[in-house]
């Protein structure tokens, strides 16, 4: 593979770069009335606005040109097909196979996984079906109400966000929990507002060997004996959804109640799979075959589109011009939907484990930036706590920002008060305002000339400031099936441009490593040789420790 910063593409866009980096959108608007028609697209029910990006038509070219060099279509079809693309842990990368509809085919070493995919899903159909008819009995003959779902990173963010997000379509009778952290406090707090007679764990990892998920998982296990419940009775009250089936069995969960899946599944990825049972039994069969459709129709539409109006595609070449033209650090995200409130959260897993790398596929360390932090919170919340900064603050803070064009709950005049909200943000990001403007509007307010010299340079806005609006016609589980498939191909667009492997996560292993060692030592007060912060930190601690 050719070096990024050494491909013409990339010296194009850096000699562009330096011709456009000055030009003012609200210049560029009053230029072009077509501007909007010109750099906005529809796919999938979702509209992208990125006209109020600091682009002009070559950039686009430029950066179309860069995703032709970085072969993004191949690129795609290598992952489609099951070439294991996850080198350094000799892997496919599949997710796109869980959402293929019964009867298509996907061969990978002579076996058709989309049968054995949709085999899967017929057991957890089945199970979900048991469990929201109340045909699925507790230990003592009452139905399930109460699912809590212990599992952490991919085994929980997916699952929460979507449960989250749809609610209007879930069996308000279920109630979901989700227990993550290792604090005791986090499964304390879940216990303490359940009843074990009708409550259902799903232990959901990978792996099976996560210490939180463990740890959370034994001490259900031991809450749930301590009550009249025996060993028999687990079988009724935990399931599991993992890849180790051994595992799982030594756990003392019965293997007929294990909802398997791949591999090829990457944790951030695995919503789709069995790791979204909870989702499932949240909102039934058919609204979770909804969200898989959704994201289907994504992966076709990111398959199969011109890169010009390719939502993934753009939106991935967007996120590369700002950080490593415009060396923008981190990006926002506001959606404008309170349903939406854990979508950053989960984005900030599937971006930042994806892409938050600095050693190419070859080896070499990268040269440029990868990964930017993001980060971000609802609107209009966000916009009493942080925006200030975006707006006038000293960093170039790219924003997405994402509003339903319908609500689920249209009380009132809410939802058009939140869509002015979401539309004023991106048009006052672009726009700003100018000194002279500030100081007009002072001046129409009849303030004395010394105290608009005063003011006015800190009423000032310097716009200029990027956004792109996701616009969806309704948030239902299609749509958001195809926003969240949307998101994992721009973070895919990403990892080809910056020539990373965007799904291992090594980097998560060394904390893992140290924090074994260290518990040890907190366990037996023999501390070993460390820095003297980790040897003070620890001394201090040991001393309210028994
Ligand atoms: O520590 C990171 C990670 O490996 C994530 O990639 C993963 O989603 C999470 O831990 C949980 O892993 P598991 O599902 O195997 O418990």
């Amino acid at each position: 593979m050719h070096k990024l910063t050494e491909l013409p593409a990339w010296r194009d866009l850096q000699s562009h770069y330096a011709e456009v980096k000055e030009l003012q959108m609200r210049d560029l608007f009053a230029q072009d009335d077509r501007r909007f028609d010109n750099f906005s697209a529809t796919a999938c029910g979702i509209l992208l606005d990125y006209s109020k990006n600091r682009i002009v038509q070559r950039t686009m070219d430029l950066l179309i040109s860069l995703a032709q060099a970085r072969n993004i279509a191949t690129e795609a079809n290598r992952m489609y097909s099951g070439e294991h693309i996850n080198a350094t842990e000799d892997r496919s990368v599949l997710h796109t196979a869980l959402r293929m509809p019964r009867g298509d085919r996907l061969e990978i070493d002579g076996v058709n996984v989309v049968d054995a995919v949709h085999e899967v899903a017929a057991q957890s159909a089945q199970f979900t079906d048991k469990i929201r008819s109340g045909e699925w009995r507790g230990f003592t003959g009452k139905p399930i109400r109460h699912i809590v779902n212990i599992g952490i990173g991919g085994s929980d963010l997916g699952p929460l966000m979507v449960c989250e997000a749809l609610k209007p379509w879930q069996q308000r009778e279920l109630q979901m929990h989700f227990v993550s952290n290792v604090d005791g406090t986090h499964l304390a707090e879940v216990l303490a507002a359940v009843d074990v007679e009708s409550t259902l764990f799903i232990i959901a990892s990978k792996t099976f060997t996560t210490l939180e998920t463990l740890a959370n998982a034994h001490t259900a296990r031991n809450w749930f004996l301590d009550s009249q419940a025996t060993e028999k009775d687990i079988a009724s009250h935990f399931v599991a959804v993992s890849t180790n089936k051994e595992a799982v069995s030594e756990f003392g969960i019965d293997t007929r109640n294990m909802f398997r899946f791949w591999d090829w599944v990457g944790g951030r990825y695995s919503l789709w799979s069995s790791i979204g049972l909870s989702i499932r039994l949240a909102i039934g069969n058919q609204n979770f075959d909804a969200m898989l459709n959704g994201a289907h129709e994504m992966d076709r539409h990111f398959i199969e589109t011109d890169y010009r109006s390719n939502l993934p595609v753009i939106m991935g070449l967007l996120g590369v011009w700002y950080g490593n033209f415009f060396n923008a650090r981190t990006c926002v995200v506001a959606p404008y939907d309170q349903y939406l409130h854990r979508f950053p959260a989960y984005l900030q897993q599937l971006d930042m484990e994806s892409n938050g790398k600095s050693v190419a596929m070859d080896g070499s360390s990268v040269e440029y930036s990868t990964g930017a932090v993001l980060w971000g919170e609802p609107g209009t919340n966000g916009q009493h706590a942080f925006f200030q900064l975006i707006h006038q603050g000293t960093d170039l803070i790219p924003a997405d920002f994402i509003v339903p064009a319908v609500s689920q709950n249209p009380i009132g005049g809410h939802h058009k008060m939140l869509l002015a909200n979401c539309i004023a943000q991106t048009e006052a990001l672009m726009k700003g305002k100018t000194l002279e403007e500030a100081r007009s509007e002072l001046a129409a307010s009849g303030q004395s000339p010394a105290a608009i010299d005063a003011i006015a340079p800190h009423k000032v806005f310097s716009g200029n400031r990027p956004s792109n609006t996701l616009l969806l016609e309704e948030l239902t589980p299609e749509t958001l099936g195809s926003l969240i498939a949307l998101y994992e191909h721009k973070v895919f667009v990403q990892g080809k441009i910056w020539g990373i492997n965007s799904f291992d996560q090594w980097g998560v292993e060394l904390g893992k490593q140290l924090a074994s060692t260290v518990l040890q030592e907190l366990e037996t007060g023999d501390i070993g040789s460390h820095d003297n912060s980790t040897t003070g930190l620890l001394r201090y601690c040991s001393g309210f420790l028994d």
